[in-house]
């Protein structure tokens, strides 16, 4: 269960305060926000659930989002970026998440490009952002994460082997301050977007704490579909893969590891 009143508190410093809103079950975390943004809800304003009857993932999958069992959560952002610095966001967001999960549970996430939390082989968390963009800016951008926290079990037919951070850790995480150090890095992080000194560093650090970016074979996924070994981020965030054809930028899509 979350503690609303101590939630609020914990982040009454911060640009959510005052901007939380829970729901028992929803839809989507990611579709309240959308909806809420085109409504005008301010910069910061957070939905969470304890349950979600329609979780969004990337690709149009569906994200399994059982009662108290994960954290769901979406996050408005509205910052003044210019559109080309768009595909950092979900960097920063997987940024974010992982340096969560370790101040919440000491577990280290690798980060599968461009935002999959990755214990060993197996997934733990994903992020879905969703924007619009106005006149070459961000009008607003929805920074949707889901991580998995207590299930024991999980769906037979993911594309990925999943995993929840109790059964990584073999102890019960809660999800308060997991969400609070959730919060508070996603305000740093995406903070670091409107900063044109530690916006260069967003591609390095996302490097440095994923065994894909660079050397890994790999199936990509999406409009630029093909095969190679991964050969690190350019300053805009995108993936560069060596292929037999010459070296791809990976502007969006996923990957996959090869045998
Ligand atoms: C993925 O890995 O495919 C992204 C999963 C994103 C899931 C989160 S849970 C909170 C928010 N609401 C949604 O419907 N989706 C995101």
């Amino acid at each position: 269960m979350y503690d609303l009143a101590a939630l609020e508190a914990a982040l009454a410093e911060t640009i959510f305060a005052g901007n939380l809103h829970f729901s028992g079950s929803t839809g989507s975390t990611n579709s309240d926000a959308m909806a809420a943004a085109r409504n005008g809800a301010p910069h910061g304003s957070v939905f969470f659930a304890d349950e979600q009857t329609a979780g969004r993932g990337r690709g149009d999958h569906a994200w399994h989002s059982a009662v108290a069992q994960g954290l769901y959560v979406s996050v408005l952002l509205r910052l003044s970026i210019p559109s080309e610095h768009m595909p950092l966001l979900p960097l920063a967001a997987g940024l974010a998440a992982a340096a969560a999960v370790r101040a919440a549970s000491g577990l280290t996430v690798d980060l599968r490009w461009p935002n999959d939390l990755l214990i060993g082989p197996r997934k733990t968390g994903g992020i879905l952002v969703e924007s619009q963009s106005e006149r070459g800016r961000l009008g607003f951008a929805v920074a949707g994460i889901g991580i998995n926290v207590h299930q024991q079990s999980f769906a037979a037919d993911l594309a990925t082997p999943a995993t929840s951070l109790d059964l990584e850790s073999g102890r019960w995480i809660d999800r308060q301050p997991l969400l609070i150090a959730l919060l508070e890095a996603l305000e740093r992080e995406t903070g670091a977007l409107l900063d044109p000194g530690a916006i260069r560093t967003i591609p390095d650090r996302v490097a440095q704490g994923s065994t894909w970016v660079r050397g890994r074979e790999v199936e990509v996924h999406g409009p630029q579909a093909c095969t190679g070994v991964t050969d690190g981020l350019d300053e805009n965030g995108f993936l560069r893969v060596r292929t037999a054809a010459g070296v791809v930028q990976i502007q969006t899509g996923g990957i996959r590891a090869i045998g």
